[in-house]
């Protein structure tokens, strides 16, 4: 049974996710107000772990591309690394693009999800470094498949899908997302085109989250002004 699925993010009040260009806390308000309720709020759910895109976990990525010191058989089945108890960092890396030279990011377990025509040098650079992983399919695009794997094989049970905007469109487009667990912070970005928290990749005439509905759960006002909505994703009654 593939986990529970918690798109939790924090946007400006218009929408956007790049907090390094958000207008700054007013006066007597912690500087550090974003990430401190980010993180009380993500403790809430006591998930086992969180999954962002390529992109996103660039900033933990800490290795370089290199040669593995062997090569052994049988790389291209799901890995299991020893987790040692931690909570997984799942990275969504179609290409297998990331080089972590480590098997933690901010001390969970990295599991990676690939597509299967990543080479076998990558793999095997993967296990030295620790790292798990499995396969999504040929292009490794296939979400479901991927979440299967990671409630059957690795026991995980809720996971936070923390970004960016395009991974997120990607589960929502899959109809992956089962709860959404968003954070207002009292800032603005302002400009056109900046990245939302949903950024499906797709023609104009469609409609990545069809069928769905959002149902409220919960709202609280948290330090410093910042807003925290919560609601579940519901089959839409009537077809849109
Ligand atoms: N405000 C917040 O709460 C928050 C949270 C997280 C991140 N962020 C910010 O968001 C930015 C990154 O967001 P992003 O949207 O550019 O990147 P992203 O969602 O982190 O990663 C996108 C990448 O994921 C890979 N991917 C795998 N499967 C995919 C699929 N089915 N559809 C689309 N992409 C897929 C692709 O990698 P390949 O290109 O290798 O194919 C794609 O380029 C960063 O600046 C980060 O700081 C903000």
């Amino acid at each position: 049974m593939r986990p529970k699925i918690i798109c939790h993010m924090v946007s400006s009040v218009d929408g956007r996710l790049l907090v390094e260009r958000w207008t700054p806390p007013a006066a007597g308000i912690d500087a550090d107000i974003v990430h401190r309720t980010y993180e009380q709020v993500a403790s809430r759910f006591e998930a086992d772990g969180w999954i962002v895109g390529r992109t996103t976990m660039e900033a933990y990525a800490e290795g370089t591309a290199r040669t593995p010191r062997a090569l052994p058989g049988n790389l291209r089945s799901t890995h299991a690394a020893d987790r040692k108890g931690r909570d997984v960092a799942v990275a969504i890396d179609p290409h297998g693009k990331l080089h972590y030279g480590q098997d933690n990011a901010g001390g969970d377990h990295i599991v990676a999800v690939l597509g299967e025509q990543v080479s076998d040098e990558y793999l095997a650079e993967l296990r030295e470094d620790g790292v798990s992983y499995l396969f999504a399919g040929p292009d490794g695009h296939d979400l479901h498949r991927a979440m299967d794997i990671l409630g059957e094989t690795f026991g995980v049970r809720t996971l936070l899908l923390e970004g960016g905007g395009r991974i997120n469109g990607a589960f929502l487009k899959a109809a992956l997302i089962d709860e959404i667990s968003l954070l207002i912070y009292p800032g603005i970005d302002g400009l056109a085109g900046v990245s939302s928290i949903f950024e499906y990749v797709g023609g104009d005439d469609e409609k990545p989250a069809a069928g769905r509905s959002l149902r409220h759960l919960a709202t609280d006002t948290l330090d410093g002004g910042v807003v925290w909505l919560h609601y579940g994703v519901e089959e839409s009654a009537v077809s849109s």
